[in-house]
């Protein structure tokens, strides 16, 4: 039987989570849950057990692949365990797979769903980060919630955009995609790599930052007492965006973290909008 959630019910979130995450839970009145999670090997499975076992939670929202904004993948052994886990419980899983296809490893990525033998994965991908912001197309494999899920998409945007989709799957069938994929997963790396080493020359005594399994989002912690709120404020006046830690949660947490992205050509100005960052940072 198909169930759906009703205002008020709660869904586990990674922590910190992508925020786009936290509107939708909050246009659907929904409450948020939020499970730690680990900066290379994703979301803490101990914790989301405890926290199955203690509240009704239904649904998990999470991305094993390539996490927003920490870049954090799950082992297979996790995935495994995390989609049974669920399974048993019959709570079903939301898997975001956006950033996968931009994971740094030579093989592409298992998804969570590859696991699922009950239908319980509801799988979603996306060409906005692979092909063009724009294009605003994407796929769902929704296990048993098909019909449902169709239905639902058919009424809030009223379909789909065929001349779209057959210019995406030509790009499929032809190899391209596969080709500037290679080629975006070489740039982007090189470019997070910059960005690091720019981070750890010019940024605050005791600053942290990822080292993301994939794509172009970098998560940073500034000591204790930096405030990135106010720090996006300054920035804003210079032109410079960032996107302040506290966006990333459902309790405002992560006052002293953001998230900054260099998915953009890298050039001379933007390491120069890096080095000012970490100069106001330290003054925030
Ligand atoms: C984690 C994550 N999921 C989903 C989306 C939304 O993608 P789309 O624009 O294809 O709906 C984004 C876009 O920023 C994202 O970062």
């Amino acid at each position: 039987m198909v169930r759906r959630t009703r205002e008020g019910d709660l869904v586990v979130l990674e922590s910190p989570t992508y925020y786009g995450f936290l509107q939708i839970l909050q246009t659907l009145g929904l409450r948020a849950l939020e499970i730690p999670t680990h900066p290379r090997s994703g979301i803490s499975l101990d914790a989301l057990e405890l926290a199955l076992g203690q509240h009704p939670v239904k649904a998990v929202l999470v991305m094993p692949n390539v996490s927003n904004p920490i870049g954090a993948s799950m082992s297979e052994a996790a995935k495994k365990r995390l989609v049974g886990m669920l399974a048993a419980r019959d709570v079903p899983l939301i898997e975001d797979h956006i950033y996968a296809d931009l994971q740094f490893g030579a093989a592409p990525p298992r998804a969570a769903k590859s696991y699922d033998r009950a239908g319980n994965v509801i799988l979603c991908g996306s060409f906005t980060k692979t092909l063009a912001p724009g294009l605003k197309v994407g796929w769902i494999e929704a296990g048993r919630w098909r019909d449902r899920v169709r239905m639902l998409k058919f009424v809030a945007s009223g379909g789909q955009n065929e001349l779209i989709e057959t210019v995406v799957a030509e790009l499929l069938e032809s190899g391209s995609y596969e080709r500037s994929l290679r080629q975006l997963r070489r740039r982007f790396a090189v470019q997070v790599d910059a960005a690091r080493a720019v981070i750890a020359d010019s940024f605050p005594h005791g600053t942290r930052v990822t080292r993301p399994t994939g794509a172009y989002i970098l998560w940073l912690e500034l000591p204790q007492g930096c405030d990135s709120v106010a720090l996006f404020e300054r920035l804003l006046e210079r032109g410079i965006s960032i996107a302040p830690g506290p966006m990333f949660s459902a309790t405002q947490r992560y006052r002293n973290f953001m998230r900054i992205s260099v998915g953009q050509a890298w050039s001379e100005r933007h390491e120069r909008a890096l080095r000012e960052i970490g100069r106001l940072a330290a003054q925030s």
